[in-house]
Order: C-alpha cells, then structure tokens, then sequence
C-alpha cells in the first residue's frame, strides 16, 4: 500500500525549513507540504494564545489540503498550541519540543542543559516540563533570544552584528558551565556555526530536526501511511507556501536549503 498524501509542516517563517531538510533526507519519497507564515513572523513575542490561533488556522488550511501528517516545525507553536491542536484535529501532529528534550536529555554527561529559546517557548515552560518527564534531576537554564529570528529573517546568519547579539544571549549559559544546549528555535541551527565558536567544541548543540524526522517516520510506518512509489527514482516534491512575499521567501528559503526553491504560492485562507 502507498499513500501519497503529502506531509503538512509549518513554521512562523523560514526556520522550518531545517525541520523540512531532515524529513527529506530521512523519507526522501514523500511529498511535503511547507507552510512559512512570513506575514506574521516572528511568533516568539507574541501572546501563546495568538500563537494557538495562528496555528490552527494554518493546521485547518494543510487539511484542507489533504496532508496525512502535520509537522508543527515552530517550538513557540509547538509550545502554544500542540495538545490543544491534537485533541481537536484527527490528523496526527507532530512538535519538536520533545524530540529536541529527548535528544539533549540522552547526550549531556553532566547533566547540565542550555535551552535557547524565543521568549514565548521560555515563558511556556515547555522545555523544562518535558525535559524533566525524561529525567528529573536534569538541571537545566533557560535563555530567551528575541533578537535572533527578526536578524535571520533578514538574511543574517553570521558576522559582527549577530556575534554581539549571540555572546550576550550565551554568557550566562556559559558560566553554568551547561554541555549541551538546546537549540529551542527552529531558526536557530541556521546560525549554529556562530553559537558553536562562541560556546566552544566541549558544549554539544541539540536541535530537534533530526530526531522529529525519525519520529514522523516511526508514525507513518505504524499506519501504513508511507508512499511507495512504483521507482526509486520517483522521489517526492516539495512544495511551498507564505503568507508575505514569496519572491522574497523563495530567495531566502533556496540560501538556507542550499537548493533553488522555484516558486512559492501565496497563501489565502
Ligand atoms: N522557528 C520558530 C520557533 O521554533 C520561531 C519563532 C518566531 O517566529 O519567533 O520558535
């Protein structure tokens, strides 16, 4: 049995992307859905009740489109809005603040966490409880980094402006002498060369993506709801949705995957 179906995963802008890249990687035949709401970026210093209802008006608009699975690719959304979203759509629905809790909870040796986060994911509390569902004596410090998705949004990943930005946000994480931090954003692992050079080789950075991809994996496969196609060749599309400029988000989006994104579709809801 196939099922061709595509995956729905969305994101307040470009920073899913990162999420997108794993699932391919890992389930290169199935085809992806991606929604980047670039309208109403950044999510994380918003009210988590906005949030929610961004979410779900974008979680109805991938249904109508007939996705098999929804990937929240966005942790303030993940943090805003995932129970509330599973017990009211049937679809499965993913988030990545588990995946990512799981990951860094399974690499500290000191048991000493960093979570980099939007102020919202921090204020939600989410990584903390999750963190702790997995291990209770973790101990772990939470740093809200604002200034962060606005600079990545406009295209910049590194140089002095970020560096400044980042040392600021990554002191205090330093002297709890944490080794490893969570990159609590999904924005974040496009500036993770900055952030490593100033946290040094010895701090390990966990981002979600990786293990998300092998989760979706895992549920697809328990439903029967893989696609099969008939080649090997016959891999699946990816195609992409803004609620901004898509001009704008297509040049944006081809830099970060590192692959020429044609065209992205306006979205109307
Ligand atoms: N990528 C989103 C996240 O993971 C960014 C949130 C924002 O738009 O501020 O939280």
């Amino acid at each position: 049995m196939s099922d061709p179906r595509p995956i729905g995963v969305f994101d307040s802008g470009v920073g899913g992307l990162t999420v997108l890249s794993e699932i391919r990687d890992r389930l290169p035949y199935e085809h992806i859905v991606y929604f980047g709401d670039t309208a109403r970026v950044p999510y994380g210093v918003r009210d988590l009740a906005e949030v929610r209802w961004f979410a779900f008006e974008i979680i109805r608009y991938l249904i109508g489109l007939d996705v098999k699975l929804v990937v929240i690719a966005c942790n303030t959304a993940t943090a805003a809005a995932l129970k509330a979203a599973q017990r009211s759509f049937d679809v499965p629905i993913v988030g990545v603040i588990e995946p990512g809790a799981r990951a860094a909870v399974e690499e500290t040796r000191n048991r000493h966490i960093g979570v980099l986060a939007t102020e919202g994911t921090v204020a939600s509390g989410a990584y903390r409880r999750a963190v702790h569902n997995l291990d209770a004596g973790v101990d772990i410090y939470e740093q809200a980094a604002p200034s962060f998705v606005p600079l990545i949004e406009r295209g910049v990943v590194d140089g002095p402006e970020l560096e400044k930005v980042a040392r600021g946000y990554l002191a205090p994480l330093k002297e709890e002498g944490v080794d490893a931090v969570i990159l609590g954003c999904t924005h974040y692992p496009l500036i993770s060369a900055p952030i490593n050079r100033i946290l040094g080789p010895e701090v390990r950075l966990i981002s979600s993506a990786g293990q998300t991809a092998l989760e979706v994996g895992r549920i697809l496969s328990r439903r029967g709801y893989l696609r099969r196609p008939k080649h090997a060749e016959d891999e699946g599309l990816s195609s992409y949705i803004c609620s901004a400029d898509p001009e704008e988000f297509a040049a944006l989006g081809s830099r970060f995957l590192e692959e020429e994104i044609e065209a992205a579709t306006p979205a109307v809801f």
